[in-house]
């Protein structure tokens, strides 16, 4: 069976669509699930080095497909600093996209990093017949209650690499002795960070802070995972570009809902690279993302530059 749906614009027709027109259609019952319309609240540029920086500097760094274990990749590598060590990676920069795990002794955190894909590809895994929902892994997510909903393809890209994130992030907490673990990513590799930070905020001890910060992030579950993913990270924060179409996908309207934490990009200084960034409170601000107009979407603010002249994508990497 071919897609269920040839393209992202036939998607976005469609979702445009199920906004305008509340009854079901085409059989299909589109229930949208909680939004906001809060006002957004600036957030500073010292908020932006204090918190998105570094973990961008490992979702950049993910992408590069050589040098990466000696952290001999060239620029997005050196910007990782002396005091970083790379403890596992993996992947192959195709149906399992890459990882790393790596200890930080200055911010005395593990991170954990995946790569993503370009839009192109994101958005068409989004879209794939695969984004029929499926029940959480019981085993990987436990605390998942039984009305949890995964994207399937996201689900199956997380658990290739899962059970490898476990065991590296364990062996990193048990010698390092570090008490905070940062799961990070672009695009894809955001959905599966998230998936990844919920598996592991489930499963070591309490007094390990799980905490996650990603990029372009597309829609991973429905309401009742946007509200366990809210309850287990009140601090989350998934940083959108602009236009990028990306975090509108899946549709809204199919049912695919995302958590809080939305830190949404106005507009990005060519000259300086400074980013002038909102903070949107509740799930599916309308002032943010959700509310972007699905016929005016850049493909380029998926890759960047977001701030500080952080891009993501194996271009940033010179020796790939
Ligand atoms: C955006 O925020 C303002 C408050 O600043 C609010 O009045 C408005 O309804 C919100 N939603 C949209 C879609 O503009
Ligand atoms: C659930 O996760 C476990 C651990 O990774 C794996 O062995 C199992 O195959 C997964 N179940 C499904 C249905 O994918």
């Amino acid at each position: 069976m071919p897609r269920l749906f040839q393209s992202f614009l036939s998607l976005a027709a469609l979702a445009a669509l199920a906004r305008a027109a509340p009854a079901p259609l085409f059989g299909i019952n589109f229930s949208s699930g909680d939004e906001s319309d809060d006002a957004t609240a600036p957030f500073s540029q010292d908020d932006i080095v204090s918190t998105l920086t570094r973990p961008a500097e490992f979702a950049r760094a993910v992408y590069c497909s050589t040098g990466i274990a000696d952290l001999s990749c060239g620029g997005p590598c050196d910007a990782l600093g002396a005091n970083v060590k790379i403890l596992a990676n993996g992947g192959d920069g195709a149906s399992t996209p890459f990882f790393l795990v790596a200890s930080d002794s200055d911010a005395q955190t593990i991170f954990v990093a995946h790569q993503g894909t370009e839009a192109k590809q994101v958005l068409s895994v989004a879209n794939d017949v695969k984004f029929v929902q499926k029940d959480a892994n019981a085993t990987l997510f436990p605390q998942a209650s039984a009305d949890v909903q995964l994207h399937d393809g996201f689900q199956e890209a997380q658990g290739r690499t899962a059970d490898a994130v476990l065991a590296a992030v364990t062996q990193a907490l048990a010698d390092t002795g570090f008490k905070s673990v940062m799961v990070t990513g672009h695009s894809l590799g955001a959905a599966i960070a998230t998936l990844d930070a919920a598996m592991l905020k489930m499963a070591v001890p309490d007094d390990v802070a799980v905490d996650s910060v990603v990029f372009g992030l597309p829609r991973v579950g429905n309401q009742a995972w946007a509200d366990l993913f809210d309850s287990l990270f009140p601090t989350f924060a998934h940083v959108t570009n602009q236009n990028d179409p990306v975090p509108n996908v899946p549709p809204h309207a199919l049912a695919f809902q995302h958590p809080s934490g939305e830190l949404h990009i106005t507009a990005v200084d060519a000259a300086s690279g400074d980013a002038t960034v909102v903070e949107c409170p509740g799930q599916e601000n309308e002032n943010c993302s959700a509310g972007n107009s699905l016929l005016d979407t850049s493909i380029p603010n998926h890759l960047g530059p977001y701030f500080s002249g952080i891009s993501f994508g194996g271009k940033q990497c010179p020796k790939n």
